[in-house]
């Protein structure tokens, strides 16, 4: 069982041909709303991927809060631990352009999260074989969930995205840390290849289509990712963090876990929103095998 603790946002999606200047007035051609969320996206591609999911977080009481309670439903994510704050569910502002996407969170319920709630969840959390967290939550839930999952041994998986949230406090208690080399510079500054070294197998760093790299304790790896035609790189890491989570909680050794995330991650992109091309088991395992599609 895997338990996701994070935010759960409608994403307000809006496509245009090229992002405007300040000041300047574009015209779009696409709008829509898709479920997103780096905690709900992570939850879903790990229920996905065939994993029992349990979602821990908040959304509002608004009409986004019900589509997105029933969009988790739908996808098997057990959604008993998500609470009901008044006023407005988390949202995500989402500008595609120029093959890239430029986002804007406004975190609303997500935010409504206390430390000492999470203690509630101690059951929960200390049943689970794997806890995946991002940092689209108050930070003291984040720290207090990680205490709880160190102090029963449970690995977790820290997704620290978006970085500005990351603290140090949080690296003895991590098990695992997942972010891209932006956030990896924001934590650890220009050298942080010099980090891969201070924390082998444990701080695995993803770049794009290129893959993810770490530092085995001996040498550097580099998982090579699979190139592929992206139509919407939204939720890329978070179908890299979920499918990870899945395959270390399932003792898969750690290479392959990361080439299994990899593979996921990849098969993600090819579809539009967040969710939309999170792939099921045996899609990942055909691209593992070289398979087209
Ligand atoms: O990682 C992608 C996600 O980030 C989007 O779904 C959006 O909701 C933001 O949280
Ligand atoms: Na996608």
């Amino acid at each position: 069982m895997i338990t996701v603790v994070g935010s759960i946002n409608m994403d307000l999606v809006v496509r245009t041909s090229r992002f405007p200047k300040q000041g300047e007035t574009a015209l779009g051609d696409l709008y829509t709303t898709v479920p997103g969320g780096k905690g709900a996206n992570q939850a879903v591609a790990a229920a996905r991927l065939g994993s029992e999911v349990h979602m821990i977080g908040a959304v509002g009481t608004d009409a986004f809060g019900d589509e997105l309670l029933a969009g988790l439903k739908i996808e098997s994510v057990h959604i008993e631990a998500v609470k009901r704050m008044p006023g407005t569910s988390g949202i995500a502002n989402i500008l595609l352009s120029e093959g890239d996407n430029r986002i804007i969170v406004v975190p609303g319920a997500n935010h409504g999260l206390k430390a000492e709630e999470m203690d509630t969840f101690e059951s929960q959390l200390s049943r689970s074989s794997m806890v995946i967290m991002q940092l689209e939550m108050p930070i003291p839930v984040i720290q207090r969930t990680l205490e709880i999952c160190h102090q029963h041994g449970v690995p977790t998986i820290l997704n620290p995205a978006p970085a500005t949230g990351f603290t140090d406090s949080f690296l003895p208690y991590a098990t695992y840390l997942t972010p891209n080399e932006t956030e990896a510079e924001e934590m650890f500054g220009e050298d942080w290849e010099k980090a891969l070294e201070q924390y082998p197998n444990r701080l695995i760093v993803t770049i794009g289509q290129q893959g993810a790299r770490y530092f085995d304790g001996s040498r550097h790896v580099i998982v090579e990712g699979f190139t592929t035609e992206a139509v919407d790189t939204t939720g890329a890491g978070d179908t890299f963090n979920g499918a990870l989570g899945v395959a270390l909680a399932e003792a898969m050794p750690f290479e392959e876990a990361v080439r299994f995330a990899n593979a996921a991650a990849s098969l993600s992109v090819e579809k539009f929103g967040a969710q939309g091309g999170m792939p099921k088991r045996e899609e990942v395992m055909a691209r593992l095998r070289g398979e087209a599609p």
